[in-house]
């Protein structure tokens, strides 16, 4: 702020106290947003107030807007929430217990991270956050998975038991009797003779022709071979034909983990035109709502997402680097320091054989760099034996660590509790062999960045997307800047808050007034 700038007094200031000249006043007005502000121009200079002057003219206003009032208020009626906000789900538990009870506790949505954990962990989470939280709100990730599908199918059974009321259901690429199931079985008829739903699902999708499958009804096979198997009555099938499958769908962008490296900007509308038209075909008395995610690290982010016409937001890189997040420190050091190019993709445990790649971080880690090496290997050798002795010796020293046969007999004992058939077919095809024993090393680097294994840092496989660097860059200076000081629900509140702030701004310049840059950044202060 200049010094001149301080010592200007305004002859309006004097005849109205509530007007004011002071760059310093001037932001605090503009942060009041509960309040409507009013400018005037006097001299070239702007001058601004809470309330409408007689002896002057007021130039332009903006009225009070408050984060709560951003995105879609059905939302929050719908979920008992606070902000169209929510956090997606990490996985391996990195959404922990703590995470999703402390944005719950603040009234904002969070999804445990599920994927990845056997289900008596997925029980014990649930216990712990149902206990924090009767009245919730609170979701469980229910992730597809194609080459586990008995850990689809008890995930369902657990939230049915214990009345999971809300499902992030994601990494779908077709429907499964599970998601299906988990949907109609919560559907009822009230005292109106309402459709009403006792299990919300919030679907995650990067793709139209996923979307396309939430947004209409579960389709009639699954609801008949459900009726078959006794999983769900005659009635919850003929209620699933009338409502959506989905409540709400976030539309991923380029996001951490796994991701299309979509862009926002494209993916949003399409989907938003998608379920206007869905709309418009079948009238289901609640619209799906369409939510944006990917790349959300930062409030000019999240309005640009609201100002799209997305119903709500779901950040996910961002939340990694918090205090609450379950994982290492030095990985929230890492990813405090992270870039907006710091980041790229590289082969994932879960589907290496099908050559499917996740986003994470390149910068302070060789991960991405060996788990490529190891896919490419993969596809140029038919098995382990036919790699060169000279590069066999190279992955045992510096990528193993041990002698293949030692990570072969430790992945077979792995298995054997998780999901034997995967041993079984591997001891039919080397090359399946080969990818078990390679995924050894991608399926232990994220449980070595979550437990902070020492002798591994280099190791370490830390998903995040752009996002992350966004965040960091806009916090700089400000006490977000570090690890120890980010708090789910602080991250939360300043992105709402500043996109609100920058609402106001925007508004602003539609009128015609563009606000010296100093007001364009909105810092924020501990909460
Ligand atoms: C560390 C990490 C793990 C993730 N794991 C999952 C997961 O298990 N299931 C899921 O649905 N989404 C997962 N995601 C995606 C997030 O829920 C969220 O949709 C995404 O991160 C939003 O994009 P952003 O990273 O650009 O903020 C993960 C993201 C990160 C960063």
């Amino acid at each position: 702020m200049l010094a001149q700038d301080r010592a200007i007094v305004s002859p309006l200031a004097k005849a109205n106290n509530s007007i004011t000249f002071v760059p310093e006043e001037i932001q605090q007005k503009l942060l009041n947003l509960d309040r409507p502000c009013y400018v005037f121009l006097e001299n070239d200079r702007i001058g601004i107030s809470h309330q409408p002057l007689r002896d002057t003219q007021t130039q332009m206003m903006v009225n009070a807007l408050l984060p709560e009032q951003l995105g879609d208020r059905r939302f929050l009626d719908f979920h008992g929430v606070k902000y169209a906000y929510a956090a997606g789900a990490m996985a391996g538990g990195i959404s922990s217990e703590e995470l999703v009870i402390a944005l719950g506790k603040a009234k904002i949505l969070a999804s445990f991270g599920a994927a990845g954990l056997l289900p008596q962990r997925v029980e014990k989470a649930i216990a712990t956050i149902q206990t924090a939280l009767p009245q919730g709100p609170y979701a469980f990730n229910l992730i597809h998975s194609p080459s586990e599908e008995a850990l689809e199918q008890k995930a369902v059974e657990l939230y049915l038991k214990h009345r999971v009321r809300t499902v992030e259901a994601s990494a779908y690429m077709d429907l499964t009797p599970h998601i299906v199931r988990y949907r109609a079985a919560g559907l009822y008829l009230n005292s109106q003779g309402d459709i009403e739903t006792h299990n919300k699902v919030i679907a995650k999708v990067s793709r139209l022709e996923v979307a396309q499958k939430f947004l209409q009804p579960a389709p009639d096979k699954f609801l008949k071979y459900l009726v078959e198997k006794g999983q769900i009555t005659p009635l919850h099938a003929i209620l699933a034909e009338k409502v959506p499958l989905a409540d709400d769908i976030t539309v991923e962008a380029d996001s951490g983990g796994h991701t299309d490296n979509r862009s926002l900007v494209c993916l949003l509308p399409s989907i938003l035109t998608l379920r206007n038209q869905i709309q418009q075909k079948y009238h289901y008395e609640r619209p799906v709502r369409i939510g944006a995610a990917g790349g959300i690290g930062n409030p000019e982010a999240a309005l640009a997402a609201f100002m799209m016409g997305a119903s709500y937001i779901v950040t996910g890189s961002v939340n990694h680097s918090c205090i609450e997040a379950g994982t290492s420190d030095h990985t929230k050091k890492l990813l405090a320091q992270a870039g907006m190019a710091d980041v790229v993709m590289a082969p994932c445990a879960d589907m290496f054989e099908m050559g499917v790649k996740v986003q994470l971080l390149k910068r302070g880690s060789l991960f991405p760099m060996r788990a490529q090496k190891l896919y490419d290997l993969y596809q140029t050798y038919k098995s382990i034996d036919e790699i060169p002795s000279n590069i066999r010796q190279t992955l045992e020293k510096q990528i193993f660590r041990k002698s293949l046969e030692q990570v072969w007999s430790e992945t077979v004992a792995y298995f054997q509790q998780r999901d034997p058939q995967q041993i079984e077919r591997a001891e039919q095809n080397p090359q399946s062999k080969m990818a078990l024993i390679f995924r050894w090393y991608l399926g232990l680097s994220s449980r070595w960045s979550t437990t902070g294994e020492a002798q591994r840092q280099m190791d370490y496989q830390i998903w995040c997307g752009p996002a992350m660097g966004s965040f960091n860059e806009w916090v700089r200076g400000s006490y977000l800047e570090f690890p120890e000081n980010r708090k789910v629900v602080d991250v939360a509140t300043h992105i709402m808050t500043g996109a609100a702030y920058l609402y106001r701004l925007q508004n602003f310049q539609m009128q015609g007034l563009n606000l010296p840059s100093q007001y364009a950044y909105y810092h924020p202060i501990k909460l």
